[in-house]
C-alpha cells in the first residue's frame, strides 16, 4: 500500500492518501487539509478516489469532508458509528472489519479513549497503521473532551495498538512529534507514554502531561 501524507488543518493535522499500485484505487485518510494539493496529486498519479476514511469524527479530522464530496458525489464513506447526515453512501466499520483499496486490504482497530468513534485503520502487508489522534510520535492524544475515556484510551493502546509487530510504522493525525513517522518500538523506547508497567502509571503521565501544559 502507498501512503502520502499532506500536512495542514487546523492544527498540524495530517491528511493521507493511500493507495493500491496494481489498481490505482485510493482513499483519503481523515479529510483535515485542504484539498487542492491533494486532489492534483490524485490527477497527476492517475489515481482512482472512491473512499474516505475517517478515524474520528473532531471537527478538525473532517473539516473538509464537504469539499470532496462535492467534487466526488459518489464517495462512500468509512468510519465508526457515523452519525453524520449526508446524500453519501456511509459504511459503519466495528473492530477487525476489513476495508479494501483495491487489492490493499485494511484491518479497522476499534481504540476509543481519546474520542469513542476513535478507530485505527492497520495495514498488516505494508506495517503500517494511521492512528488518527489515539498514537502521535511520542505521546497519545489527551482525554479532554467530553467523550473521552482514560481506561478506554489505555487498553486501546496498551492492549491494541502496542501488540501489532513492533516494525509497524505510525502515521498519526497530527505533526505533534519530533519526525513524521515512527515505528511502535521506538515509540516505546523514547517515550514514557508507552512503557507503562501499569495503568496507574499510564494514568499519572497523563496527568502529569495536562499539568504541564498550563
Ligand atoms: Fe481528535
Amino acid at each position: 500500500m502507498k501512503i502520502k501524507s499532506f500536512l495542514g488543518g487546523y492544527d498540524k493535522n495530517f491528511c493521507y492518501l493511500i493507495w493500491c499500485k496494481n489498481t490505482r484505487f485510493a482513499a483519503v485518510v481523515d479529510p483535515s487539509v485542504k484539498i487542492d494539493a491533494i486532489e492534483d496529486f490524485i490527477d497527476k498519479n492517475n489515481l482512482i478516489l472512491n473512499k474516505i476514511l475517517i478515524t474520528h469524527t473532531h471537527n478538525d479530522h473532517i473539516f473538509y469532508l464537504n469539499d470532496w464530496i462535492e467534487l466526488y458525489p459518489k464517495i462512500s464513506l468509512y468510519g465508526y458509528d457515523l452519525k453524520l447526515n449526508l446524500k453519501v453512501k456511509i459504511s459503519n466499520l466495528s473492530h477487525n472489519d476489513i476495508v479494501s483499496i483495491g487489492q490493499e486490504l485494511i484491518t479497522t482497530l476499534y481504540t476509543p479513549g481519546h474520542y469513542d468513534d476513535s478507530i485505527c485503520f492497520w495495514n498488516q502487508k505494508s506495517d503500517a497503521i494511521l492512528t488518527g489522534d489515539t498514537i502521535f510520535v511520542g505521546r497519545t492524544g489527551r482525554t479532554v473532551s467530553s467523550r473521552s475515556n482514560i481506561d478506554d484510551l489505555y487498553h486501546s493502546v496498551y492492549q491494541i495498538i502496542l501488540k501489532l509487530p513492533k516494525h509497524t510504522m505510525i502515521y498519526p493525525g497530527h505533526h505533534y512529534g519530533y519526525k513524521k513517522n515512527i515505528t511502535i518500538e521506538e515509540n516505546i523506547k523514547n517515550s514514557n507514554f508507552f512503557n507503562c508497567n501499569s495503568k496507574l502509571e499510564f494514568f499519572d503521565v497523563m496527568k502529569k502531561f495536562e499539568e504541564n501544559r498550563k
